[in-house]
């Protein structure tokens, strides 16, 4: 991962340059697009992710996974392999939100962005926009940064080569492993699973208690006598 990287000063999205290159030519699995600043930085559920110059890790990997898996648990393996990162540059171990929004101290630090198809071999490009400096505008009172929980500076450079190589290395156990490792290794850094919380979905808001979540990515809500599943969506905790 990696051999095949571009780094930019300013771009409109990362995961946007690595889309268009591959419209004009064949992109070798693994090619990553870093930059220091994004202009027009894509968040889930079409919202727009800040990405001020010199702040934050903006990347994007592309991925091929095989025609015979389930790409959409890579945006959990994304997750996992985040949290991994953060630990091993910063000794401290921050959460998951399901699917993929990375918290510290309640507040969400990073954010994943999974884009994929399969023409003409199923392809993904793993999107993740990292708060790494500074701090967030008040006008995001769920956000925050790295370096605002930790108090004290983190390397930008430093995290990218964690990230990179535990990217890598959950991809290869998922290649070899499947979703169950993977899965398990969510759930020990959940801060989702046990609590009352509203999901907003594409059909709808769903409350309860959130339960499981299975091998495939699913995430069970419990209602009474009835689980629901949620494929998609945002998930808030209720406070009771
Ligand atoms: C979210 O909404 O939580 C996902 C945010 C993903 C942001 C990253 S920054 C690098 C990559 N390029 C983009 O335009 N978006 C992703």
């Amino acid at each position: 991962l990696g051999a095949d990287l571009t780094q930019l000063a300013r771009v409109g999205s990362t995961n946007q340059v690595l889309r268009e290159r591959m419209r004009r030519e064949h992109v070798p699995e693994g090619a990553v697009v870093l930059a220091r600043e994004q202009t027009a930085g894509r968040g889930r559920l079409g919202r727009v992710w800040w990405s001020p110059p010199n702040q934050g890790l903006y990347v994007s990997v592309l991925l091929y996974p095989p025609r015979t898996r389930q790409g959409g648990i890579l945006s959990l393996l994304a997750g996992v392999a985040l949290t991994d990162a953060v630990e091993q540059a910063t000794g401290m171990t921050p959460g998951l939100k399901w699917p993929n929004d990375a918290v510290m101290g309640g507040k969400k630090y990073a954010g994943i962005l999974v884009e994929g198809g399969t023409e003409p071999q199923p392809w993904a490009i793993v999107g993740m926009g990292i708060n790494v400096l500074g701090t967030v505008p008040e006008d995001f009172p769920h956000a925050t940064t790295l370096s605002q929980e930790l108090g004290k500076d983190v390397d930008i450079e430093g995290l990218w080569r964690h990230l990179a190589k535990a990217l890598e290395q959950r991809y290869e156990q998922w290649l070899e492993d499947g979703n169950a490792p993977i899965i398990a290794q969510w759930k020990t850094v959940s801060v989702t699973l046990g609590y009352a919380v509203e999901v907003r979905t594409p059909s709808g808001l769903i409350t309860g208690i959130a339960e499981d979540v299975s091998d495939d990515g699913t995430l069970w809500i419990r209602q009474g006598p009835d689980r629901v599943p949620v494929m998609s969506g945002e998930v808030s905790l209720r406070l009771a």
